[in-house]
């Protein structure tokens, strides 16, 4: 990597904030669990707000509960860069809490080395990304930008059975500024990549293009729960057996369609859940992604289909929710330009690539010119407590945010 006189941020201090940010909710092995709006998601709330404070940001929280850390410097919208601090149940370091925090160390190292933007900057964490706890996911970023009503959002029930509003204020984040929220001037998110193509193909830098569409859905399967030894096999109604051929037909789809089509059923639940009973219900969830919106829709219409003939062929009666439907999202190609020639001057290993993973900045991209830098996953491991980035990558990629941001600030669009 080639080291220039170009504006860089204080590495020692981002990594180090990493691992204090790590502790709260620390699994013990390296993750953390900050599952939105607990009480670990407070206290990581704290202290990025308490840094914000250190560096004099007007800091504001809106109605869904986003945290903005403005520095406002210059004239007109921000440019803003952020992303989230919630995990799932079995989080990385690096998952949402790496763009939020070199977006601090942005502005912190712009201010220490006398850097004055002429357009304000701004760094958002948005409530609830991950969705583990709350659907659907990106929920603070798609309210921000107005798709989804605040009241309907507020409604939503957790896994556990709390409604989102109620947890808001329990923790004192229900914020008072409006949603949605004002366009920021441009947008760029730095993430991990959370897959294995930047490593497996020796990249530095993905120049982020944009992200896949996504469809959740929980479906019910309700059968007839019944003793397992005295039932004979052809007069069972057993949604185990229907979750678990759910499961193979989501891996036969994406087999048959190859390409960037993926599928996984991520949670079975089977009530009640013993050894020697046929369940009652089974409640599954499905996950399906692909680039292409048509495709997506096939796979979805093959899913139903399949889902009323094994109604017919077990005597199980299978009714859905649908969590989450984004459909696939496409960056400005004017930001990815950016992106990718900061990025290339630092080192010329830079990659276009979309995102498989859904982000916040799908959701801004509706409302300003966005895009994304991604820095590589080693092992392409994510949403697991191995989760790992070289730690010259963390701070290149932190580098190269800087420099996006300020360019963003002279660009008009
Ligand atoms: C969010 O992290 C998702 O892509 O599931
Ligand atoms: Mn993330
Ligand atoms: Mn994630």
């Amino acid at each position: 990597m080639t080291t220039t006189n170009r504006p860089s941020i204080d590495g020692q201090r981002l990594l180090q904030r990493l691992d204090a940010l790590a502790d709260i909710g620390s699994t013990g092995d390296g993750g953390s669990c900050r599952l939105a709006l607990t009480d670990d998601d407070k206290a990581g709330r704290d202290l990025v707000v308490s840094w914000m404070r250190d560096l004099d940001l007007d800091v504001t929280i809106d109605a869904i509960g986003n945290v903005f850390g403005t520095w406002s410097v210059g004239q007109g919208s921000p440019v803003m860069t952020g992303s989230h601090i919630d995990t799932v149940r079995t989080g990385g370091k690096f998952d949402g809490n790496y763009g939020v925090l070199a977006g601090l160390e942005v502005i912190a190292s712009c201010q220490e080395q006398g850097i004055t933007p002429t357009r304000p900057l701004s760094v958002g964490v948005f409530t609830d990304e991950e969705g583990a706890r709350f659907a659907p996911d990106m929920l603070g970023s798609l309210v921000y930008v107005g798709g989804m009503a605040l009241e309907e959002a507020l409604d939503v029930v957790s896994i556990d059975g709390k409604r989102l509003g109620d947890e808001l204020a329990r923790i004192g984040y229900a914020g008072s500024s409006p949603c949605p929220g004002p366009s920021p001037h441009a947008f760029v998110e730095l993430h991990i990549e959370q897959g294995p193509v930047l490593e497996a193909e020796n990249f530095i830098f993905g120049a982020v293009t944009g992200v896949q569409g996504i469809s959740w859905q929980e479906l019910t399967i309700v059968g007839q729960s019944n003793h397992a030894g005295t039932t004979p096999m052809n007069l069972r109604r057993d949604p185990a057996y229907v979750a678990g051929m759910m499961a193979v037909y989501l891996r036969e789809i994406a087999e048959r369609f190859g390409g960037d089509q993926v599928c996984t059923v991520g949670k079975i639940d089977l009530h009640p859940n013993l050894i020697n009973v046929i369940p009652a219900r089974a409640t599954v969830t499905l996950d399906v992604r692909n680039t292409d919106e048509d495709t997506l829709r096939d796979a979805e219409h093959l899913i139903d289909t399949f889902c009323f003939q094994i109604e017919q062929d077990e005597g199980v009666s299978i009714s859905k929710r649908q969590l989450a439907r984004f459909e696939p999202v496409e960056f400005d190609p004017r930001v990815v330009d950016i992106v990718e020639r900061h990025a290339a001057a630092v080192d010329d290993r830079v990659r276009r690539l979309p995102s498989g993973a859904g982000h916040d900045a799908q959701m801004l991209a509706r409302v300003c010119p966005t895009a994304m830098i991604f820095v590589p996953s080693k092992d392409g491991i994510s949403h697991n407590p191995r989760e790992y980035t070289d730690p010259e990558q963390l701070v290149e990629g932190a580098n190269v945010l800087m420099r996006v941001m300020l360019e963003l600030t002279e660009t008009e669009f």
